[in-house]
């Protein structure tokens, strides 16, 4: 037991060494289900409740940037009932949910190919990114059919263009210009990645940006993951000493 009420950033944590950009893979929802002995979507719909607040905690705790990845470009090959379920309640919540994370200062946008989207869910998704485009609370990002290979490869087909057309010199493409070509622009990579339920993979997530991010795993299945997991996720963070490459630059944020 400790005596934070997390409402509020946990006092042992060092605001001037928090993560600016946290990156969550949201595993564990069929697992959590079925250990309850519901069926798979009701671990969505709870995982859904955890994302959101997560969202609000970050902003509580001070936290500008999480990306969430929520459908990946694998996740189609799911029977068809998971896949619709899934792209039915993306939908629902970002019609249910705007309104209110409007309020609260939520940026909210997308990355990933969301044109095999159907047309409702991508006008919710338009409507969404529009309507908080201005907003700076915190910064939600929400992958859906997102791939990293695929983003890259997009990324090389609309160089290769460029260069085709006159406009970049090869010799002009270097890593600055790659990540104008990525669904990132513009976004800072992700200083921590948060992977639930005991699995030690990226699963095609942000492989480009997660170069030199601190990775953290825990056992516990993304509808239980809480504001006391992610606490402890941050107090590990905080211990580690990121050094990009070089040797020790300063002491790390716990030393
Ligand atoms: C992985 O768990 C989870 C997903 C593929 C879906 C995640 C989506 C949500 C939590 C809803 C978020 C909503 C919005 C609006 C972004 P799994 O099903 O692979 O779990 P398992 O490995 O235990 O089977």
């Amino acid at each position: 037991m400790n005596n934070f009420d997390y409402v509020t950033r946990p006092t042992d944590l060092d605001p001037d060494c928090l993560p600016q950009h946290v990156a969550v893979i949201m595993d564990g929802n069929g697992r959590w289900a079925k250990r309850q002995g519901f069926p798979r979507i009701a671990g969505h719909r709870q995982g859904a409740r955890t994302l959101k607040d997560l969202v609000r905690c970050c902003k509580d705790w001070g936290i500008p940037t999480l990306t969430a990845y929520a459908f990946s470009t694998e996740n189609w090959r799911r029977p068809l009932e998971e896949v619709d379920f899934l792209l039915v309640l993306f939908e629902r919540l970002l019609r249910q949910e705007l309104a209110e994370m409007d309020r609260e200062g939520v940026r909210i946008s997308f990355i990933g190919d969301l044109s095999p989207l159907p047309s409702s869910l991508r006008k919710e998704i338009d409507r969404a990114v529009l309507a908080t485009a201005n907003n700076r609370a915190v910064h939600f990002n929400v992958a859906v059919n997102y791939g990293s290979r695929a983003e890259l490869t997009q990324a090389c087909r609309q160089i290769a263009e460029q260069v085709q057309l006159g406009n970049i010199e090869p010799g002009a493409v270097d890593e600055q210009l790659i990540e104008q070509y990525l669904y990132t622009a513009g976004t800072p990579d992700p200083d921590l990645l948060i992977r639930s339920s005991g699995e030690l993979r990226l699963s095609n997530y942000l492989l480009w940006q997660l170069a030199y991010t601190e990775f953290y795993f825990t056992d516990v299945f993304w509808p239980d993951f809480d504001r006391a997991v992610f606490h402890e996720a941050l107090q590990h963070y905080q211990m580690r000493d990121r050094r990009f490459g070089t040797v020790k630059l300063k002491q790390p944020c716990a030393g």
